[in-house]
């Protein structure tokens, strides 16, 4: 077993908040900073073949899914991810960076779709097993942003949804920022390398690894 301490880094946040960019930039600098990190995601997770199955199944557009089976589909797919990847790597102590957890489906099943709080939680609790996030980085978006960014996206069954489900999306993550402590609020409004230095800058905290940001790649300063 390595002798460096493992972490679990999550990432949430609406829809085109820019998790998918913030998390590769992260695993690179974390990577330059000669640790071992995992960049993976919700539904679904890297090399977690039957979890990416459930992930192609509840994101897609052509399927008519009850709220109740959508929760337990994300939970089942959460099982997978956890035993196969999260926790292994933790233990050997690798920082697994994850776009959306638990928190994603309080504030998608829950919230906005409107099931019972009380019930998504205890489904978390059991799906994990109790493995919880050692930070959650909450980048905020203004429902507004949505169609502004990546317009021509194929969006996903959850990306399809109403401008009013977005809304409650995003009024669901600030409100649970409010109550938990261990979620870290950032506006993701700002250009991307702004919110990366925000980022790197809460992970040393955590860590206390001397990471250092990384550089735009062309592609993504064009649009940031
Ligand atoms: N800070 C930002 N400012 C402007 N556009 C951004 C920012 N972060 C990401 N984007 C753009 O928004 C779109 C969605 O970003 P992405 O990282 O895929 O979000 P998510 O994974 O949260 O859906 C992409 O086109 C990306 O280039
Ligand atoms: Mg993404």
């Amino acid at each position: 077993m390595s002798k460096t301490k493992g972490f679990f880094i999550v990432l949430e946040g609406p829809d085109k908040c820019g998790k998918s960019t913030q998390a590769a930039l992260l695993t690179r600098a974390l990577i330059n900073a000669k640790c071992k990190a995992i960049h993976t995601r919700e539904p679904g997770g890297a090399s977690v073949a039957f979890a990416e199955k459930i992930r192609e199944l509840v994101l897609d557009p052509d399927n008519i899914v009850h709220p109740l089976s959508e929760l337990f589909l994300y939970e089942a797919a959460r099982v997978q991810h956890v035993e196969e990847l999260i926790r292994p790597a933790i233990e050997q102590g690798a920082i697994v960076v994850c776009e959306r957890y638990t928190l994603a489906t309080l504030v998608y099943q829950g919230h906005a779709r409107g099931l019972d709080p009380a019930l998504v939680k205890r489904l978390n609790a059991i799906a994990t097993n109790g493995l919880k996030p050692h930070l959650t980085l909450l980048l905020d978006i203004p429902e507004t942003q949505f169609k502004l960014r990546d317009p021509g996206r194929n969006l996903d069954r959850l990306e399809q949804e109403t401008s009013k489900f977005r809304k409650r999306v995003r009024d669901g993550y600030r409100l649970a920022a409010k109550s938990e402590p261990h979620i870290e609020l950032i506006d993701g409004t700002g250009p991307k390398f702004s919110v990366h230095r925000q980022i790197i800058s809460q992970v040393a905290k955590l860590t206390r690894i001397d990471v250092t940001p990384v550089p735009l790649e062309p592609n993504l300063i064009k649009s940031s």
